[in-house]
């Protein structure tokens, strides 16, 4: 975990099938709205930026699809760079030997947490002026 920062919710424990679909969710990267997925890979949750270390895109096919067809590496959907589900790490393709970064994650009581770092941080909701407001609206 990170520098003590708190927990955020990413998901239920059951929601992250074996080496399934990705549950998808916000953050902040270096302060820019960006998304992050997570994974059950050989029964642990692992989560990383959603971002290919090629081309600063996104990877799934479709939303919450990263895994290939053997569900062996997470591919991007681009240009076809592969990283280890596991690790982050690249594996082939044009990711060269930049992974994917990667974004700490903890289970307790069937459900998964993600840790802000440094350069990740979660997205802070703006409830607005007229969410506050008491004033009845003119006529
Ligand atoms: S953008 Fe991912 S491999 Fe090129």
């Amino acid at each position: 975990m990170s520098d003590g920062a708190a927990g955020q919710f990413l998901c239920r424990s059951d929601e992250l099938a074996e080496r399934g679909r990705g549950v998808v969710f916000d953050l902040l990267l270096w302060r820019q709205p960006a998304r992050g997925f997570a994974l059950r890979i050989d029964g642990r949750a692992v989560a990383y930026v959603n971002r290919c270390a090629h081309v600063p895109t996104e990877l799934d096919w479709n939303p919450g699809d990263f895994l290939d067809a053997e569900r062996r590496t997470i591919v991007c959907a681009v240009h076809g760079a592969q990283y280890s589900p596991a690790s982050g790490h690249c594996l082939g393709g044009p990711c060269g030997r930049n992974g994917l970064i990667v974004i700490d994650v903890h289970e307790s009581d069937g459900q998964v947490y993600w840790y802000p770092s440094r350069d990740i941080a979660p997205i802070e909701f703006d409830d607005g002026p007229e969410a506050t407001s008491t004033e009845p609206c003119a006529p």
